[in-house]
């Protein structure tokens, strides 16, 4: 390298020297290095902004030559290194995602040459357009409709939350379908994970400040580490609506294909916080964009190795390290029986794979991982019924600060016999930094220290066509 600079040095020298006129001088130099206005700001927009900017989750906004030029080191250091923007996904053994803000090679090259040639900032006639994002919403505008978290909660300081159970009722007399929702915490930095499902109230029960009451006014909501069981409204997969985890928490899904958001369940909002040491509040919302061209199937979620079935049964299969579960798929039915091996302390490898049976032909949108701080890697791979296998995503360095949903550039049809197989590793062992305790047997539930598995799953059934349900609909109103 210090030859090579050498030699460039002179070059130019040389330069200088036989030619009359024009010796490169460092002005000129400079003027051929990329500028941010140029080349470098559309880049950040694009693929940065979205998190670096006033109030969202990166330390630091990326809108203006101001506010880019004091991190240029760092920004070509994480950049060239592959660590901004963060995606988790092997892109060569993964399909095309439309989310995917890795940055080309070319980008890469330009950020670099951008820093090495002085971070200028160039002419601010070339800027482009500062984007427009709606403060609070990753995804840009404001939302058709908002719900709300029945009441603000009290995180204490100190000491082990349990899952928090919260429901409202929805506040639509007809089913609505969403092409996107967003779940968007008052205060991240307490809240672990959350989900919403869609759930019944168990009869003679009725809702007091978000809290399930019997008729005695005796609190029941927070009974069981998960409250109330779901229940899907038609199709199994309906009833759960989306996840918030470390890097997700907004799901888009396609123009005439959308979540269905029934009426007459009441909105289950799992929350499950952090204490940080001082007392908190946190009181989530859900942005909603409604589709807006008429829904002909609708959204499902399913983990890889929960049954896919829809009218037909199906057998799943869990293989976890020395040990095979089957379980019938009970159609309709969300309820699991699975019981899955501990994993062994100091195991280093640890495998657990679900293999799902696609008993319809189907059509898969996204997929996103879930597992907790032993969670090494998950791979989805698609085996169709000629015997054929395609890993459709792979996600070899599960990172939990970083659990992205992953949303195919094009929806993928897999046909009625094909498997679907989600396949999860484990490191228990003392290598894992992250591993609260290697010599600890670990089980299976919500706390971090706990594991999870959860190679979650979007998609539609392609027999249900909604447009012709629609007169059914209307006759009955
Ligand atoms: C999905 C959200 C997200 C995107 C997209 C993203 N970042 Fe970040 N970035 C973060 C977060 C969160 C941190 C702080 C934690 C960390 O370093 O992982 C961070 C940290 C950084 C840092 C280190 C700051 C420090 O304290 O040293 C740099 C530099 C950076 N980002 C540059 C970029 C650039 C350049 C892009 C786009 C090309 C980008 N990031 C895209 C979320 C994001």
């Amino acid at each position: 390298m210090k030859r090579l600079l050498l030699v460039v040095v002179g070059v130019a020298t040389l330069t200088s020297f036989t030619a009359t006129a024009q010796s490169p001088t460092p002005a000129r130099a400079a003027a051929k290095a990329p500028t941010f206005a140029k080349d470098v700001a559309p880049i950040m927009f694009n693929k940065c902004a979205n998190c670096h900017r006033p109030g969202e989750v990166a330390p630091m906004a990326l809108l203006s030559y101001e506010d880019a030029r004091p991190w240029a080191k760092a920004i070509k250091s994480k950049v060239v290194a592959r660590e901004m923007p963060p995606w988790g996904a092997d892109m060569t053994e993964t399909l095309p995602m439309r989310n995917d803000v890795s940055l080309t090679q070319k980008e890469i090259d330009t950020i670099a040459a951008w820093v090495d040639g002085g971070a200028v900032k160039g002419n601010m006639a070339d800027m482009p357009a500062v984007p427009s994002l709606a403060s609070g919403w990753t995804y840009g505008t404001e939302p058709d409709a908002v719900l709300e978290m029945p009441v603000e909660f009290d995180i204490p300081a100190e000491g082990e939350v349990g899952v928090q159970m919260f429901y409202s009722k929805v506040p639509w007399s007809e089913d609505r379908f969403a092409e996107v929702v967003e779940l968007h915490p008052s205060n991240r930095s307490v809240l672990h994970h959350a989900g919403i499902y869609f759930v019944d109230l168990p009869e003679g029960t009725r809702l007091v400040n978000g809290r399930i009451v019997d008729e005695n006014g005796k609190v029941i909501s927070d009974r069981g580490s998960r409250g109330l069981p779901s229940t899907d409204s038609g199709l199994p997969g309906s009833s759960k609506l989306l996840s918030w985890v470390p890097g997700r928490g907004l799901d888009r899904h396609r123009p005439n294909i959308g979540k269905r958001i029934p009426a007459g369940k009441y909105v289950s909002w799992q929350m499950h916080y952090n204490p940080t040491g001082t007392p908190q509040k946190d009181r989530t919302k859900l942005g909603i964009w409604f589709n807006k061209v008429p829904v002909t199937h609708e959204v499902l979620i399913r983990q890889a190795g929960d049954p896919l079935a829809t009218t037909k049964g199906g057998l799943s299969i869990y293989r976890a390290e020395g040990r095979e579960t089957e379980y019938k798929a009970d159609p309709g039915s969300t309820r699991r029986s699975r019981t899955t091996p501990n994993i062994p302390p100091y195991a280093e490898n640890w495998k657990l794979t679900g293999i799902t049976p696609v008993t319809e032909d189907i059509t898969l949108y996204a997929m996103s991982p879930h597992m907790h701080l032993r969670g090494k890697s998950l791979k989805w791979v698609v085996t169709y019924p000629d015997g054929r296998e395609q890993v459709i995503l792979n996600v070899p360095k599960f990172d939990f600060n970083w659990q992205f949903n992953y949303e195919l550039a094009e929806p993928l049809k897999i046909p009625a016999g094909s498997k679907i197989s989600g396949i999860g590793v484990y490191d228990n062992s003392v290598r894992n930094k992250w591993n609260p305790g290697p010599q600890l047997e670990v089980y299976w539930s919500e706390q971090s220290w706990d594991e999870m598995y959860q190679p979650f799953t979007e998609y539609s059934v392609d027999s249900q066509d909604l447009t012709i349900l629609k007169p059914v609909t209307q006759q009955r109103q």
